[in-house]
């Protein structure tokens, strides 16, 4: 397969908070997939992982100064697109006080049950492209009657509607499986979920819990 036909991206770890740390993420991820250049590098998270959760600290210059480093890449070639990921609109707002190129991707939680409007508005309003990570709830939605029945109506499984559902709120899903009949689904979402269901999807109940992965920062809470 052609490098063109591939888009491949990554992310400056959560804990990298330097222009040299996140520079040195930047050139070690290239080394390590053996490429000349990313499609898209985003910062994971605006606070490091063991603070998620625990500290009022948004790592307003760390952000900034990892920042920089995307854009120095960005600048010279070797990442195609640059952005960020779970970031809150007030994250966002300390950053480009100070960034000089456009943040143009925010990669977000986002699945039925998990609906941050107000915020993926703001993305959309201000040019950012939402990406849904987790948009099949990391399985856990599979086991809603309620979006079971949906899905019914519309003749479509429960991964399909979860994806178009993301799709039809403008933002790019990113589904995840490891079973290449899913994958295959999981690209059939040729079909449109009415406005009053999008309603009721958007105000579907949280989910209780993400099972065994609700021990990762990123499914406790709001980040
Ligand atoms: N930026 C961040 O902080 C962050 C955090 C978490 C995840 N992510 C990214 O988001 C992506 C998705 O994450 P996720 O694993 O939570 O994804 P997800 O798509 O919400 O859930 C994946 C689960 O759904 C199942 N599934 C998928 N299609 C199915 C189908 N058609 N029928 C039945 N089950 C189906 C998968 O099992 P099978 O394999 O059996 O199909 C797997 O258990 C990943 O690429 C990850 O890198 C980003």
């Amino acid at each position: 397969m052609a490098r063109e036909q591939l888009f491949v991206a990554s992310k400056v770890a959560a804990e990298h908070k330097t222009y040299e740390e996140a520079m040195a993420g930047i050139d070690k991820t290239l080394e390590t997939m053996g490429l000349d250049y990313l499609d898209l590098m985003i910062i994971h998270s605006p606070q490091p992982w063991d603070k998620v959760n625990q500290s009022d600290d948004r790592y307003v210059e760390g952000n900034r100064a990892a920042w920089r480093a995307l854009e120095d890449a960005y600048k010279a070639g070797i990442l195609k697109a640059i952005g960020i990921s779970n970031f809150q609109i007030g994250d966002i707002e300390s950053l480009v006080k100070t960034s000089k190129i456009k943040l143009m991707v925010n990669q977000i939680l986002l699945h039925i049950s998990n609906t941050p409007l107000e915020l993926v508005e703001y993305c959309q309003k201000n040019g950012i492209t939402v990406e849904a990570y987790s948009p099949i709830a990391h399985g856990e939605i599979l086991k809603q009657p309620e979006i079971k029945a949906i899905a019914d109506k519309y003749g479509v499984t429960v991964a399909q509607l979860c994806i178009r559902y993301t799709i039809q709120l403008g933002t790019v899903s990113l589904p995840k499986t490891a079973n290449p009949e899913h994958m295959k689904s999981n690209s059939q979402v040729d079909f449109e979920i009415s406005d009053e269901d999008m309603k009721i999807l958007k105000n579907f109940k949280k989910i209780e819990s993400y099972g065994e992965s609700g021990i990762f920062p990123v499914y406790r809470g709001k980040m």
